[in-house]
C-alpha cells in the first residue's frame, strides 16, 4: 500500500541534515516536492552528541524544505545510524490449528510476534522488523505463505535493534525542531532498500554507504536482508589525515580532497596543484600524487574493515551480485575500482530511482539513502498523520509508536 500525500524524510547525517518533502506512486516513483540541505551539527558518527546544536541543524534544514515545498513540515519520518545499531536473524513457530483453513493476516501477525520476540536489554529497542521468509510445514522457503494450506508455519526475521537513549535523543532534537516523528528508521535499511536492484538481492549483495562520521553496511541474501551494521569510520577520517598530512585547515583539506581526491594513487598524474586558503595567507603547491595517496590509505582501510566486517558475518562467499556504493563517499574517483579490487566482487555505484519534480537537488549519491527513507515511509502502510496535516502537535512521542511499520508484513524485503 502506497501513501499518496506528501510526506516528509529527515536523514541526520554527520556531515548534513537532508530533508526532503516528497510523495510516493504505486510504483515505488518518487515525486519530489521540496529539499533542505543544512550543515550538520551536534552529531558525530551518527550519533547525537549536542542536543541544541542539532537541534538547530534540524531547523534549518527543516525550514529550507518547507520554503522549497511551500508545505509546512508538522511531522516526518526519521533515519537515524550509528555503531549502535545490532541486527540478528530470528526464528519464530507457530501452530495453524485448523488444517482445512487456510493460512490468513491472523496467522501471518502471530508468527511475525514470535519471531520478534527476543530478549532484549533494556537500552535497546526494536527498529525493524522484517520477515525474511516464511516456511509451512518444514517445505521450500515462500515469501507470502497466505492462502496455503499447513499445520505449522516459520517466519525468518530480520531485527535490526538500536540504543534506546540514541533514538530517543534523534527523536527529542527533531522534535524541539518542532516536527512530530512518525516513525525511525534504521538508515543502512531504509537506503540499502532504496538503491539494491531485484536481481542483485536475489544474488547476493551487500550496500556499503560511505558517510562523513559512519560506514553503513547491509547485505541480502535470496531477495532478504540478511546483516545490517554501521562502522564509526567515513570521509571526515579521510578529510583529518589530509589536515595532517598537507598540515592544511580543515576547508583546504576537504576541498582538496572533493577537487583533487583519489582512492587509486597511481591512476593521478604526477603533477601539482595549487591550494589557497592557508592560515598564513600563502598558497601552497602540493603534489596530486599525495593527496591521492593519503586518501587512499584511510579509504582502503575503511574497505578493508567493511570487507573483514562481512566476512565475520559468513557472508563474504555469497554476494555473487557484488557490492553498491552510496553515500557523499562513493564519489570519490577511484572508490568503485579499489572496492572491486578489495572484495574481488563486482561494484557499482548507487543510483537514484525515477524521480520527478525538484529531482536534480536529490539525484546524487548522498541523498539516495534520504529518498530510501522517504519511500520506505510512503509503502510502510497504516501510519496515520500526513507530514503536512494541519494538526497541533503532540508531546514529545514515547517509542511505543514509532515502529508501526516494523510490523507491516505486505511489505516484504525485496526491493521493487
Ligand atoms: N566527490 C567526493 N569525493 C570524496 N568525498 C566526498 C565527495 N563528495 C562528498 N564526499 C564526502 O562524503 C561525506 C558526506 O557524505 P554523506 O552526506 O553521505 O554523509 P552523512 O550522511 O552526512 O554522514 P553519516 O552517514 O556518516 O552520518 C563527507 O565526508 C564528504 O567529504
Ligand atoms: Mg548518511
Amino acid at each position: 500500500m502506497v501513501r499518496q500525500q506528501p510526506l516528509a524524510a529527515i536523514d541526520l547525517g554527520s556531515s548534513r541534515i537532508t530533508t526532503v518533502v516528497g510523495e510516493a506512486n504505486e510504483h515505488g516513483a518518487l515525486q519530489i516536492l521540496g529539499v533542505g540541505i543544512a550543515p550538520s551539527a551536534g552529531v558525530d558518527r551518527g550519533q547525537i552528541n549536542h542536543v541544541a546544536d542539532a537541534t538547530r541543524a534540524i531547523t534549518a534544514s527543516v525550514e529550507q524544505a518547507e520554503r522549497s515545498s511551500g508545505r509546512q513540515i508538522l511531522s516526518a519520518s526519521v533515519a537515524v545510524t550509528g555503531p549502535h545499531l545490532e541486527s540478528r536473524n530470528n526464528r519464530g513457530v507457530v501452530a495453524i490449528p485448523d488444517l482445512d483453513t487456510q493460512i490468513a493476516d491472523d496467522d501471518m501477525q502471530r508468527v511475525i510476534d514470535a519471531g520478534r520476540a527476543v530478549t532484549l536489554d533494556s537500552s535497546r529497542t526494536i527498529l525493524h522488523a522484517i520477515p525474511r521468509f516464511y516456511v509451512v510445514d518444514g517445505q521450500d522457503r515462500v515469501a507470502d505463505p497466505r492462502g496455503m494450506h499447513g499445520q505449522r508455519l516459520d517466519v525468518e526475521m530480520h531485527l535490526v535493534t538500536a540504543s534506546r537513549g540514541a533514538v530517543q535523543n534523534a527523536v527529542q532534537c527533531v522534535t524541539s525542531a518542532g516536527v512530530d516523528v512518525e516513525l525511525v528508521a534504521a538508515q543502512p535499511v531504509v537506503g540499502s532498500q532504496y538503491v539494491l536492484r531485484r536481481e542483485e538481492a536475489v544474488e547476493g549483495a551487500a550496500v556499503v554507504d560511505l558517510g562523513a562520521g559512519t560506514t553503513d553496511i547491509s547485505a541480502y541474501l535470496e531477495g532478504a536482508i540478511a546483516f545490517t551494521a554501521s562502522l564509526p569510520l567515513g570521509g571526515a577520517f579521510v578529510t583529518r589525515d589530509l589536515m595532517v598530512g598537507l598540515r592544511a585547515p580543515a576547508e583546504v583539506a576537504e576541498t582538496a580532497k572533493l577537487n583533487y581526491g583519489h582512492a587509486l594513487p597511481e591512476l593521478v598524474a604526477d603533477e601539482t596543484i595549487i591550494l589557497e586558503g592557508f592560515t598564513d595567507q600563502r598558497d601552497r603547491e602540493i603534489s596530486r600524487r599525495l593527496i591521492a595517496e593519503i586518501v587512499h590509505a584511510r579509504v582502503a582501510e575503511i574497505s578493508a574493515m567493511v570487507l573483514k566486517t562481512l566476512k565475520r558475518a559468513k557472508l563474504d562467499n555469497r554476494l555473487n551480485g557484488g557490492i553498491v556504493l552510496s553515500g557523499g563517499g562513493s564519489e570519490l574517483p577511484g572508490i568503485v575500482e579499489l572496492f572491486e579490487q578489495l572484495s574481488q566482487l563486482p561494484t557499482r555505484a548507487a543510483q537514484p530511482g525515477e524521480l520527478y519534480g525538484l529531482a536534480d537537488q536529490v539525484a546524487n549519491s548522498a541523498a539516495v539513502s534520504t529518498l530510501g527513507l522517504l519511500r520506505w515511509a510512503a509503502t510502510a502502510g497504516d501510519i496515520p498523520s500526513p507530514a503536512t496535516r494541519a494538526q497541533t502537535r503532540r508531546d514529545a512521542p514515547g517509542l511505543g509508536g514509532l515502529m508501526r511499520g516494523a510490523l507491516n508484513f505486505g511489505r516484504v524485503f525485496l526491493p521493487s
